[in-house]
């Protein structure tokens, strides 16, 4: 009698082991499904990083061309300067990259990261498709606290909820928009707060936009980048992500806890 107890006892110990693996795995799986899903989206943001310089490249030397080509001098100043040109256009184009480099670097390692260089690096990523649709980017930095995690896997959240408030603040066609990102410190934690004036969350509970492939009316929506932005926060840097509506948009809040 007591020897089957314990028994029992053993086998649904051991059951429980499996499916908590079990669930290990399928949250594994979903974070890959996550990041190629994200990949997608920043590779979105690049092509419209590079769009730019590329024309501005193709038409450094034209007028030194055209000079040369009706047989005019062409004064070594000029052509000096259209190289310097060329330098700094091609070194955005590159920092871009290395940018966008680090997001998707395996690198496992929780280090101290300041806030406001992962933001640099953000902006870096998404400033010329924000500004291709006139949409204004805020940040408030009342505080320039260090953060302790994946400081890449930071950076993709914040990627993650402008693209999303991009996207709303496009497809509603809002006047004068914007998306105000906002850093301070609050008794023991550090808060970053996100928020647009797209006309806010339109699904209710609004807790389900967390839900894996959980998308609301968009054409290309994979329904993951909140997914997994909430396991980054939650699981990885023992924090929360909140959302709620405001007056005329969304407002969502990083918060972590100090240390
Ligand atoms: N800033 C926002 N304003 C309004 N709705 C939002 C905002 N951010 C997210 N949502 C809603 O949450 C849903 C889930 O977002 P997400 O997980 O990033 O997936 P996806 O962007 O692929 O749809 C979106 O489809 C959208 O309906
Ligand atoms: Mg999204």
């Amino acid at each position: 009698m007591r020897q089957t107890k314990i028994d029992d006892f053993l086998e649904l110990e051991r059951r429980i082991r499996e499916e908590v693996e079990k669930s290990r795995e399928k949250d594994k799986i979903l974070f890959q499904q996550a990041k190629l899903a994200s990949l997608g989206e920043m590779l979105g943001n690049i092509s419209h990083q590079w769009r730019q310089p590329l024309m501005e490249i193709n038409s450094i030397f034209l007028p030194i061309e055209g000079k040369i080509i009706l047989g005019k001098k062409v004064d070594n100043n000029e052509i000096i300067q259209a190289i310097e040109k060329l330098n700094s256009i091609t070194k955005f184009m590159s920092d871009t990259i290395d940018d966008f480099r680090d997001f998707f670097s395996n690198n496992k390692e929780k280090n101290r990261f300041n806030i406001l260089e992962q933001i640099n690096s953000v902006v870096n990523i998404v400033s010329a498709g924000l500004k291709a649709h006139s949409i204004r980017l805020d940040i408030i930095l009342k505080k320039n606290p260090e953060l302790f995690g994946y400081k890449n896997e930071f950076s993709q959240v914040l990627i993650n909820l402008i693209n999303n408030a991009k996207d709303e603040l496009i497809s509603r066609k809002i006047k004068d928009p914007y998306i105000k990102i906002t850093i301070f410190e609050e008794k023991n934690n550090i808060v970053v707060t996100i928020e647009d004036n797209a006309g806010g969350i339109k699904v209710s509970p609004i807790e389900t936009i967390f839900e894996p492939f959980f998308t609301y009316q968009k054409h290309n929506g994979s329904g993951i980048g909140l997914f997994m932005s909430k396991l980054i926060i939650e699981k990885n840097m023992e924090g929360k992500l909140k959302a709620s509506n405001k007056d005329d948009g969304a407002f969502f809040e990083i918060i972590i806890p100090k240390n």
